[in-house]
């Protein structure tokens, strides 16, 4: 199995991708993009990852130049060259080149730049992960949306990094209302007074592919949650929390801001959940996103 990147529709070894120095999103983050993993060696989720895509390039005012089953076919051409096994997907968009490192839409005459990238798939699903509220706050979705997925990811960059000097695996960063959002990339859900309760949309925080279908998960199965404003008192006495990414499924969180939930272990709600979930995930796949996927990317 390889690493291997489709740039524009040649691929190559990741090695030696290469990107012009005028690129847009290498200068100014100025991309949208994707993670899709597959299952059995086809992309899960893949409808809803397109229509965030898409949803990303509108709020950018980028003009996706390429229709969906092109972008399939691209990635399908990727993974069958990569061979067996299941593997991590990155689709990037940028505006492409412009005729000067200037920031000036007027300057972004190139036509997008297409990326695929393919590696071999590390397995996170379920791993557990220690948190740290910190005090670098969530972009305010007025200047710089969470809900759309740039190439600029700065601010969960440095939320990690904060965290990391905390002793902790990844960071919960609050609003500017003092409510909780995400982790730097994955969303969170907690159990408070026994019930599951997950930050709403609108606190400023990706709309997670993951987080979705636990939401219609966990109320097909008389589990449901309540979509609301988390506060960090709140959050420090939930019974448990877990995080929620395309990469990790679920994740239990074990620790937060240094102090052990559950003797340090996954929280027991939690643990039967991700059982659940990765089962339901898994006929999902076989029912729905695989015959959806080899429809798209048949030959026409
Ligand atoms: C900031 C952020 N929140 C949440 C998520 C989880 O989203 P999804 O479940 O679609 O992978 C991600 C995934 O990359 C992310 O970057």
């Amino acid at each position: 199995m390889a690493n291997l990147c489709n740039v524009d529709g040649s691929i190559v070894p990741e090695a030696e991708a290469r990107i012009p120095v005028l690129d847009r999103g290498f200068l100014f983050g100025d991309s949208v993009y994707e993670v899709v993993r597959t299952y059995a060696g086809e992309p899960f989720g893949w409808p809803e990852h397109w229509r965030r895509l898409q949803r990303s390039a509108a709020a950018l005012r980028l003009r996706l130049d390429l229709d969906e089953a092109t972008v399939a076919r691209r990635i399908a051409a990727t993974l069958a060259a990569a061979g067996p096994g299941d593997h991590y997907v990155r689709i990037v968009v940028t505006r492409g080149s412009g005729e000067a490192p200037n920031i000036d839409l007027a300057y972004a005459t190139g036509a997008p730049c297409w990326l695929v990238m393919v590696r071999p798939l590390t397995p996170m699903s379920g791993k557990a992960a220690r948190l740290a509220i910190i005090g670098r706050l969530r972009n305010d979705r007025r200047a710089l949306d969470p809900a759309t997925k740039s190439g600029n990811y700065l601010n969960s960059v440095l939320g990690l990094a904060e965290a990391k000097d905390l002793g902790a695996t990844d960071c919960v960063m609050l609003n500017q209302s003092g409510h909780v959002t995400e982790a730097s990339t994955s969303n969170l859900f907690a159990l408070i007074d026994g019930a599951w309760c997950t930050p709403p949309l609108d606190s400023g925080i990706l709309a997670g592919i993951t987080r979705a279908l636990l939401l219609d998960f966990l109320s097909r199965h008389g589990e449901p949650v309540t979509e609301r404003n988390i506060t960090a008192v709140e959050l420090r006495r939930a019974q448990e929390i877990f995080l929620s990414s395309t990469l990790r499924d679920l994740g239990p969180v074990t620790h937060l801001d240094g102090r052990a939930l559950h003797g340090g272990g996954p929280g027991p709600r939690t643990s039967a959940l991700l059982e659940r979930f990765t089962e339901h995930m898994q006929q999902r796949q076989r029912d729905h996103y695989a015959p959806a996927w080899r429809r798209l990317t048949a030959t026409p």
